[in-house]
């Protein structure tokens, strides 16, 4: 028996030195840690339980019928982040570059069934090459195998991607049907197909930093959510990240107590709003005022940077928060920030996660460039993403709510459930200049009639009491209580229930 066990160690360790003492040196001199490292300091200390640590692939060509590695360059199991359950599978990029065979897919594809199963989160480490070269075909049909499966798990549990070395190819697809992508800047990058063939087929020339690092994804195109300074960053903000999380879409919001009161007042919200209506404010510090311990975990921050995502708590309860930033492109909603937002909703519609929306939004951005990328479409997402979902809707209008943007901000019509607005609300069609001009051309070239016309406009609809008036506003608040309101709602919301009516699925405008 002493024998046996001292050969299930031996293997044991063949297997967790993966590609071997020199590909793990080179993978640190890269500045990046080995896949197993990384999972030491995902998972809670001595949480991890590992499985199929002895697969093998089953590759004969090219020379791989005597080259295996057990494990076969993906290490997986489950383990605990701060007390709570994650499925994980971590590339090892020392075996065969991380590169992802028929094996190695069933690894993975069997931690996503268990999670599925008992309804936990899936945190993938991606680190590959891409498709196994040498199995071809077999290595496809495993990424497909894990595609169906990110289909399938969408809304049911949530999934997180790091990115944390190459992801070409095929790499690329699973984690962007992830529900989140965080990137580590300078050693990780996704392109569909790589700066050679970029130059091959285009004539461009670019880096692989430029074509598909994690400045390009977490500014340019907005597939990743963050991008991290180095692997324990990326990992430790993870962690942080996941206590936002429900394990899955039947859970609760994950609830952690903190020291905040519900009634706490802040008297500096009262003059946050410039005189000059068209001056910008900083939207972010009224959320960090108002959520607890002033603690907001953005995402998306430097793409389309006009609409504000992130996680918050409200009396220790996770809530999205969605807000205009008058700050950037004084906070119109285009065809970037609408995906941005439309796609954040419905996370939050699908984990069970109230959203509360902080309104300041002039309407859509005028242009040919706008028009011809399809804001029509793109806007109605994120139209659609509010009218469709059921969890507590909680909105507030600091200032300005303008035309379709209006409608669109959780609006009372799109089954708000609580409208509030400060007294600097400006609730109509359009800005009085604009309404003006339009109603009364006549008077075009008589400056003093249309500024009359115009002053008379903005006393009539630049208010929130005739939004007010129709009960599309619920109360007109303080700005000192917005903190209060808002818990108070959340409150009474707790156990709200509203369902749409039975489909197979909608058809969100894509
Ligand atoms: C098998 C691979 C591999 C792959 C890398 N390796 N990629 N083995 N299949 N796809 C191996 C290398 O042979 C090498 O083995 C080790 O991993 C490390 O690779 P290096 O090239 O030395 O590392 P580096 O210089 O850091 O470059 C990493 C890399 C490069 C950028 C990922 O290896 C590369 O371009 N690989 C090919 C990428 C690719 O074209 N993949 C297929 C995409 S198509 P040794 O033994 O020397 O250590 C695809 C289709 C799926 O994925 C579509 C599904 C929808």
């Amino acid at each position: 028996m002493y024998d046996i066990i001292e050969q299930l160690e031996e293997k044991r360790a063949a297997a967790r030195l993966g590609g071997g003492t020199k590909r793990i040196d080179a993978q640190h001199a890269k500045g990046k840690l080995t896949a197993r490292e990384r999972l030491e300091l995902l998972l809670d200390p001595g949480t991890f339980e590992e499985w199929d640590m002895f697969v093998e692939h089953r590759c004969a060509e090219f020379g791989m019928a005597d080259n295996k590695i057990p494990g076969d360059g993906v290490v997986t199991g489950y383990g605990m982040i701060n007390g709570r359950l994650a499925f994980v599978f971590s590339q090892d990029f020392t075996v065969f570059g991380g590169a992802l065979s028929e094996a190695h897919a069933e690894k993975i594809c069997k931690v996503m069934d268990q999670a599925m199963k008992v309804g936990a989160p899936v945190i993938g480490l991606n680190d590959s090459g891409g498709a196994r070269i040498q199995e071809g075909v077999a290595s496809l049909g495993g990424y497909a195998e894990v595609f169906q499966r990110n289909a399938l798990a969408s809304g049911v549990i949530p999934q997180i991607s790091l990115i944390m070395g190459p992801c070409a190819g095929g790499a690329v697809y699973s984690p962007a049907m992830t529900d989140f992508i965080f990137m580590v800047k300078d050693s990780s990058y996704m392109f569909v197909t790589g700066p050679e063939v970029v130059k091959t087929v285009t004539h461009e020339e670019v880096t692989s930093e430029e074509l598909g690092g994690a400045g390009t994804h977490s500014t340019r195109s907005g597939v990743a959510d963050l991008a991290f300074e180095n692997d324990v960053e990326a990992i430790l903000m993870l962690r942080r990240f996941f206590n936002y999380l429900p394990l899955n879409n039947r859970d609760k919001p994950s609830v952690r107590p903190g020291s905040d009161q519900r009634d706490r007042v802040d008297m500096s919200l009262d003059t946050l709003m410039p005189d000059n209506p068209n001056k910008p404010y900083d939207m972010k510090e009224l959320i960090l005022k108002v959520v607890d311990d002033g603690d907001f975990f953005e995402l998306q921050p430097t793409f389309a940077a006009n609409i504000v995502i992130g996680f918050a708590r409200m009396e220790g309860a996770t809530v999205g928060v969605v807000a205009n930033n008058p700050m950037v492109l004084a906070g119109c909603l285009d065809i970037k920030s609408s995906i941005k937002a439309a796609r954040f909703v419905r996370f939050c519609d699908a984990f069970n996660i109230p959203v509360i929306t902080f309104v300041d939004v002039p309407g859509f951005l005028p242009g040919t460039a706008q028009e011809y990328g399809g804001i029509i479409k793109h806007g109605a997402k994120l139209l659609y993403a509010y009218a469709e979902c059921t969890v507590p809707k909680v909105t507030v209008i600091t200032r300005k709510a303008y035309g379709g943007a209006y409608d669109v901000m959780s609006s009372k019509h799109l089954r708000g459930d609580v409208n509030f607005a400060w007294p600097s609300a400006e609730i109509a069609v359009m800005g009085a200049k604009g309404a003006v001009e339009i109603i009364f051309r006549d008077y075009k070239g008589d400056p003093a009639k249309l500024a009359a016309r115009e002053a008379e406009y903005k006393a009539r609809f630049a208010n929130p009491f005739v939004a007010g008036a129709r009960g599309y506003i619920d109360d007109v608040i303080q700005p000192h209580e917005t903190r209060k309101r808002i818990c108070r709602s959340l409150a009474m919301l707790k156990d709200k229930k509203l369902e749409n009516p039975w489909r197979k699925h909608g058809n969100i405008p894509l």
